[in-house]
């Protein structure tokens, strides 16, 4: 089944209002796709006027609290998302199950409230350099997927997994297609053996090094459904030929 093609940028710790530009440029090439899903995970505190700059335009956090509310110091929750205008989340990006020592569980539970709050959730997994060079990246990476995935809400497009190579991560280095399309291959079995047909809904987003020049050959690489895009969603001249890429014009 060939899902819509999803394209999701990343803006990790960058962005200010001087980028609402970018925003504004990013969301007005994108209403001329129309055959593409796109969005933009902006800093929370960037949520509400980034939806102000592009109304009906899809903007994401890059995390939420697993509780609905309480004494959790600086931390965000899915509705206070909402409440924000957000319409997705990412959870479990590998630079807070590393530096925030997130753990499967934790990562099922946020993506679990934010999925219960109302927001699409894009839910990544990636395996290090040292998996991958012991040759264990596929178990690692579809137990990750197991034991993150949530077990409510995920019987329809809200839910995508992003596989994200910690190793392909602002790094310039992309996984090969025939790699991309071996773990996705191999997640997408995961999906089915653990949502049933339900399952074929998720869209599968290939993370790392997604560039403008690389893009097309990615999206055209069976069993990717979009990407997670990085360093190359801050500026509307990368992302926009990301766009068009996924609409297979680029
Ligand atoms: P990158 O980041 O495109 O800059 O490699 C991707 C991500 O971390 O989501």
């Amino acid at each position: 089944m060939a899902l819509r093609k999803f394209v999701a940028g990343n803006w990790k710790m960058h962005g200010v209002s001087s980028d609402l530009d970018q925003v504004r440029a990013i969301a007005d090439a994108a209403r001329a796709r129309p055959e593409v899903d796109v969005a933009l995970c902006v800093p929370a505190v960037l949520i509400e006027r980034a939806v102000r700059t592009a109304p009906g335009f899809a903007i994401g956090g890059q995390d939420v609290h697993p509780a609905d509310k309480g004494a959790h110091t600086g931390s965000v929750s899915a509705r206070m998302l909402v409440d924000a205008g957000a319409a997705l989340t990412i959870v479990g990006h590998s630079e807070r199950r590393d530096a925030h020592r997130e753990s499967n569980e934790a990562v099922r539970a946020k993506a679990e409230m934010a999925l219960g709050c109302g927001l699409d959730v894009i839910l990544c997994v990636g395996e290090s350099l040292e998996v991958r060079e012991a040759g264990r990246a596929p178990a690692f990476v579809t137990e990750q997927l197991a034991a993150s995935l949530p077990v409510t809400g995920t019987g329809s497009a809200a839910l995508a997994i992003a596989y994200e190579p910690i190793w392909a991560i602002g790094t310039g280095k992309v996984a090969s297609c025939d790699d991309i399309e071996d773990m996705h291959s191999a997640l997408r079995q995961c999906l089915a053996d653990r949502l049933g047909p339900t399952g074929d809904a998720v869209r599968l987003l290939y993370g790392g090094s997604v560039n403008p020049s690389n893009a097309g050959a990615i999206f055209a690489t069976p069993y990717v459904d979009g990407a997670l895009v990085g360093g190359a969603s801050l500026k509307a001249a990368d992302f926009v030929p990301i766009i068009d890429a996924a609409a297979g014009q680029g």
